[in-house]
C-alpha cells in the first residue's frame, strides 16, 4: 500500500512511525512533514490545503490512501475533494467528510448533534448578532465560571472561561463583534463542568468502531497546570480513572450513539474520531469532538497501539473495521514536549537543536524542528518531545525526563509533572 500523510507536526510524526512499521506499507510521503519524519518516508512539499496539488501528487504517484492528520483540511472538505474528483474517487481517505468534521467546525452543530442523541455534555445554548439580548439574558441564568465559546474553528484559542458575570458579557459581545472573525459570528455558551479531562479515540468505517488507547493531555505551560494554555506540553497513557466501567459508561452513552447518530444522519464519516471528555463525580461527559488525532496525545497513543495501524486503515476502506485486531500495550507511556522559551506567547525560532542523537530508550517526535544549512533548528513552539515506557507513568516519566535532558537548545523548557497528578 502507497500512502500519503497529511501534516507536520508531533502528532504526524507519531502516525509515521507507527505506519511505517506495517508490512503492508509499500512507500509512506508525508506532506509536508518535518526533518523528524524524514527517516519514515519521502516528505514532499505540499500543503495539505491545496487540493488539486495534493490530488495531483497522489494520481502521479499511484497512491492508495490518504491520511489526513490535521483538521482543517478536512473541515474544508478535503475527503469530499477526493469522493467527487474521478481519477481520485478510489483513494481511501482516512478522515471524515465536510459534513462530519462539523462536529469540530462548529461547536454549535456538535451541540446539537449531541442533544438529538441524547449524549451527555454541558447545558448550553447558541447565540449569534441577532440574539445579543438573549444571549446577555442567558449569561444573567448561568453561575460562575462563564464558558463562552467561538462556534467555528480558532486553532484552540476559540474557548473563553470568565469569572465574573461583568467580564463575561464583556468577552460574549466582543466575541459576537468579531474577536475570532468569522468564527465567532456564533458563540454558544455553555454551562462550566468541573472534573478531570480525558481524551478517547476511535477509529471509524462509518458503521463499525474500534476503541484506541485513552490519554491526559497537559495544557497549562506551567507544572500543577498553572499559567497559560498551550497546544499541549505532554501527555500520559493510559488514564488510571479510565477503568473498564467508566469506559463502558463512555462506550455505552458517548462512543456508540455518536457513531450510530452520524450514520442514521447520513453523514460520512471514515476515520478518527476524538472524544474530549470530562470526569464529572464518575460520569463521563463530553466537552467537545475532535474529526482527528490530539497532539500531543497521539504520541503516547501510537507507542501503546501494539496492532497494525494500516491494518486498522485497511478495516475502513473495507468497512469491516469490526473483524481487525486492536491490541494494547499493557506499560504506561509518558511524553514531555519540549518547547520554546516564552511559548505560548512570544518566543524566537532558529535556535540549533543538539543532543537527539544522545538519547537512549525513548521515543523522538519532532513538531516544530527545521534544517538550517543541514543542521537542526527550532521552528515552533512546540519543538521536541520524548516519549517513553514504563511499567508506570513514574516510570516512563523518569524515562522521559532522563532524555530530555540530553536535547539542548536555547530556552528550551519542559514539565517535569506530566501524569503526576492522576
Ligand atoms: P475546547 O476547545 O472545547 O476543548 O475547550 C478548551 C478547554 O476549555 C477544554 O479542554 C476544557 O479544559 C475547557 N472547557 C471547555 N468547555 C468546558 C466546560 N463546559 N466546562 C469546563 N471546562 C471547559
Ligand atoms: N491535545 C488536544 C488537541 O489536540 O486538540
Amino acid at each position: 500500500m502507497k500512502i500519503l500523510l497529511l501534516g507536520s507536526g508531533g502528532r504526524e510524526h507519531a502516525m509515521a512511525w507507527k505506519i511505517a512499521q506495517s508490512p503492508k506499507l509499500e512507500k509512506l510521503y508525508i506532506a509536508p512533514g518535518n526533518p523528524g519524519m524524514a527517516s519514515l518516508g519521502e516528505t514532499v512539499a505540499l500543503s495539505a490545503t491545496d487540493f488539486a496539488t495534493v490530488g495531483n501528487f497522489v494520481i502521479q504517484n499511484n497512491i492508495d490512501m490518504l491520511v489526513v492528520g490535521p483538521e482543517v483540511p478536512l473541515v474544508e472538505g478535503i475527503a469530499d475533494y477526493f469522493a467527487q474528483t474521478p481519477e481520485l474517487s478510489h483513494v481511501t481517505v482516512i478522515g471524515p467528510s465536510k459534513a462530519g468534521a462539523r462536529l469540530e467546525g462548529s461547536k454549535d452543530f456538535a451541540k446539537a448533534f449531541m442533544m438529538r442523541h441524547n449524549i451527555p455534555t454541558a447545558l448550553y445554548r447558541t447565540f449569534d448578532g441577532t440574539t445579543l439580548k438573549e444571549g446577555l439574558d442567558f449569561l444573567e441564568t448561568m453561575k460562575a465560571p462563564y464558558v463562552l465559546k467561538a462556534d467555528g474553528l480558532c486553532a484552540g484559542k476559540g474557548v473563553l472561561i470568565v469569572s465574573s458575570l461583568k467580564e463575561a458579557r464583556k468577552e460574549f459581545q466582543e466575541m459576537l463583534g468579531g474577536m475570532f472573525g468569522n468564527a465567532s459570528a456564533q458563540v454558544v455558551v455553555e454551562e462550566f463542568l468541573s472534573g478531570i479531562e480525558c481524551s478517547v479515540f476511535v477509529i471509524t468505517d462509518g458503521k463499525h468502531y474500534q476503541i484506541l488507547p485513552e490519554a491526559k493531555d497537559y495544557k497549562r505551560i506551567g507544572e500543577y497546570d498553572c499559567g497559560l494554555n498551550t497546544g499541549g506540553m505532554g501527555s500520559v497513557s493510559p488514564v488510571p480513572f479510565a477503568t473498564p466501567e467508566w469506559m463502558k459508561k463512555v462506550e455505552d452513552r458517548i462512543i456508540r450513539p455518536t457513531v450510530e447518530g452520524l450514520a442514521q444522519e447520513g453523514i460520512d464519516y471514515k476515520g478518527f474520531i476524538f472524544f474530549g471528555l470530562i470526569n464529572v463525580d464518575g460520569e463521563p461527559k463530553v466537552i467537545e469532538y475532535n474529526c482527528r488525532m490530539g497532539d500531543p496525545e497521539t504520541e503516547t497513543v501510537m507507542p501503546r497501539l501494539k496492532s497494525d495501524l494500516v491494518d486498522l486503515f485497511e478495516g475502513v476502506a473495507k468497512g469491516d473495521l469490526d473483524q481487525r485486531q486492536v491490541e494494547f500495550d499493557p506499560r504506561a507511556a509518558v511524553n514531555v514536549m519540549l518547547v520554546s522559551g516564552g511559548y505560548p506567547q512570544e518566543y524566537k525560532k532558529g535556535y540549533p537543536i543538539t543532543g537527539t542523537d544522545e538519547v537512549e530508550g525513548s521515543i523522538v517526535f519532532h513538531s516544530g524542528t527545521a534544517l538550517k544549512d543541514g543542521h537542526l533548528v527550532t521552528a515552533g513552539g512546540r519543538v521536541i518531545s520524548v516519549t517513553s515506557y514504563g511499567t508506570d507513568k513514574a516510570e516512563a516519566l523518569a524515562q522521559s525526563m532522563e532524555n530530555a535532558q540530553k536535547i539542548n537548545y536555547t530556552d528550551r523548557y519542559y514539565r517535569r509533572d506530566i501524569g503526576q497528578d492522576l
